[in-house]
């Protein structure tokens, strides 16, 4: 099981070269054993409509080797007719003996499918091996494929007093190069950047990815500003606000939404977006936003990278606003998923315990 546990590992950062390309497909990789144990290929989901990983992998051997050989395989292999054949058949037709399974595949389509089709074919199939690891691997896509949602990270910088600026708006830097390093990697693993307005006006930052939304429920950004420079731009404003007079840049596309109190309301948005084949989203932003995804309990992981200082100032600005709590007991409660140093700064993780 060790040895199983090892190349699960091996699985896990080969489908990890997929990240940013393969949703709303899971990202996928796989390891091939010959009758002796050596490996002798490896593949990964590349892109989405392309190879899946297991057929990635298969291809490659030409020399028969896999035949009565081992595969490994961090997600169930598909029974289904995709964009692509049966993975199941592949490893049937290839004279596999041995089939080892990180998780199961709930979606619907294939669901135990593709472990029955291989214990039907005879091939010895063992489940589960580093499972925890590779269902969190694919969160974005067992959110999507369980619970019909968008999937929802937050990212906040902070001092240790949990300040994200200074009463009037200062922010640069909070952290070192090496979280904002840090930071950049992991926008990859999301379908869609989401900032509001206000952060937009106060930091101009560029926020590089293929797809940025803005809150700009009174359309207040210009086009000129930097996070306009690149990618494809989702522009929420709110309903009935007028688009006369602006030139609409080609990048850009308008998305109406309902407002109330001022705010769009994150029931009707998030379902809005996902709807648009938008299956997750990290969120950078300042306190006010960042702290409504908080409250109506739409943040499904935080990533806050928090820097050795103390601002030591009440007015300096939170990294989530919130209502006047009085008892300590109504904290919203989370768990630690994990920690890691980025370079003087902490990096936590964390998702709700609710
Ligand atoms: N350290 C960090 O990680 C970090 C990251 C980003 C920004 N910042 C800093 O944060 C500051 C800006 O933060 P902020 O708190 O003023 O703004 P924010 O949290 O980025 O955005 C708040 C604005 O979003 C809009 N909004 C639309 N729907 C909303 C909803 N449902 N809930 C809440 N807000 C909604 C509202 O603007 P409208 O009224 O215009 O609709 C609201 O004023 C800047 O100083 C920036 O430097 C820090």
């Amino acid at each position: 099981m060790q040895k199983y546990e090892e190349l699960m590992k091996e699985c896990i950062s080969l489908a990890k070269k997929g990240v940013g390309s393969t949703s709303p497909n899971p990202m996928v990789g796989c390891v091939v054993l010959d009758k002796n144990d050596n490996i002798i290929a490896k593949g990964y989901h590349h892109k989405y409509g392309e190879n899946h990983a297991e057929r990635d992998a298969l291809l490659k051997i030409k020399d028969g080797s896999d035949r009565g050989g081992t595969l490994i395989v961090n997600l169930e292999p598909c029974s289904h007719f995709g964009k692509t054949p049966p993975c199941a058949d592949l490893i049937i037709e290839r004279g596999i003996k041995k089939v080892v399974i990180g998780c199961r595949d709930n979606n619907p389509k294939v669901n135990g499918g593709g472990i029955r089709k291989l214990q039907e074919a005879g091939i010895e199939v063992v489940v589960g091996v580093l499972e925890d690891e590779c269902r969190k691997l694919n969160e974005v896509f067992f959110m999507d494929i369980e619970k019909n949602r968008i999937f929802v990270a937050l990212k906040t910088a902070t001092t240790l007093d949990g300040k994200i600026a200074t009463s009037n708006g200062d922010s640069k830097w909070i952290t070192s190069e090496i979280s904002r390093a840090k930071a950049k990697e992991i926008r990859q693993y999301y379908d869609a950047i989401l900032t509001s307005s206000s952060t937009v006006i106060a930091d101009n930052p560029y926020m590089n990815h293929k797809l940025k939304i803005i809150l700009d429920r009174e359309f207040k950004t210009k086009f000129n500003s930097n996070i306009y420079a690149s990618g494809n731009i989702i522009l929420v404003v709110g309903d009935g606000v007028s688009l006369d007079n602006r030139d609409i840049p080609d990048n850009v596309t308008i998305l109406p939404c309902s407002v109330k109190n001022n705010k769009f309301e994150l029931n009707i948005l998030l379902p809005l977006l996902y709807g648009k084949g938008i299956k997750s989203l990290f969120v950078e932003a300042g306190g006010v936003l960042e702290g409504s995804f908080i409250k109506y309990g739409y943040a499904d992981k935080i990533y806050q990278f928090v820097a050795p200082k103390i601002l030591n100032d009440n007015s300096g600005k939170s990294c989530f606003d919130g209502d006047n709590i009085l008892k300590m007991a109504d904290s919203k409660v989370f768990k630690i998923v994990s920690t890691e140093m980025t370079g003087d700064d902490l990096l936590l993780v964390y998702s709700p315990n609710y």
